[in-house]
């Protein structure tokens, strides 16, 4: 019985965890903020594209979370996609792949 209370305690715990990769609710603002003003200021405010190419989730359909996380970090060279591995973790860059894909962004 205390063996199943912990099981329900660990899933109550884990699962908001893996929900957001462990990045705090703080940081998530953050990461909104320059998806917004710096992502936006060439993929456009409302990312339907501007000097980059639209961000909006039919634009990236077919493209994975990981493909797309692995362009947000290491930009795309000969282009003005630039890399942005010295501001964000992998898991940031995944949790702005994720929300593009989910246009959650407001
Ligand atoms: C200085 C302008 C600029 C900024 C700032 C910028 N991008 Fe880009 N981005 C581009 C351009 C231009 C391309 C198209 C590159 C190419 O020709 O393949 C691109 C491509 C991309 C792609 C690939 C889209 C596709 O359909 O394959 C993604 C994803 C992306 N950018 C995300 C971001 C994110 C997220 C940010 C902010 C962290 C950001 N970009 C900031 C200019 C920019």
């Amino acid at each position: 019985m205390t063996r199943l209370i912990w099981l329900a305690l660990s899933l109550v715990i884990a699962v908001p965890l893996a929900a957001n990769d462990g990045i705090s609710s703080r940081r998530q603002q953050e990461l909104s903020n320059i998806l917004v003003q710096d992502c936006g200021s060439c993929h456009g405010l409302t990312m339907r594209g501007g000097l980059g190419p639209a961000l909006l989730p039919d634009a990236l359909s077919g493209k994975s979370a990981e493909a797309i996380s692995a362009v947000i970090m290491n930009g795309r060279p000969g282009s003005a996609m630039p890399p942005w591995r010295a501001l964000l973790s992998p898991a940031e860059a995944r949790w702005m792949a994720d929300i593009l894909l989910s246009g959650e962004l407001q």
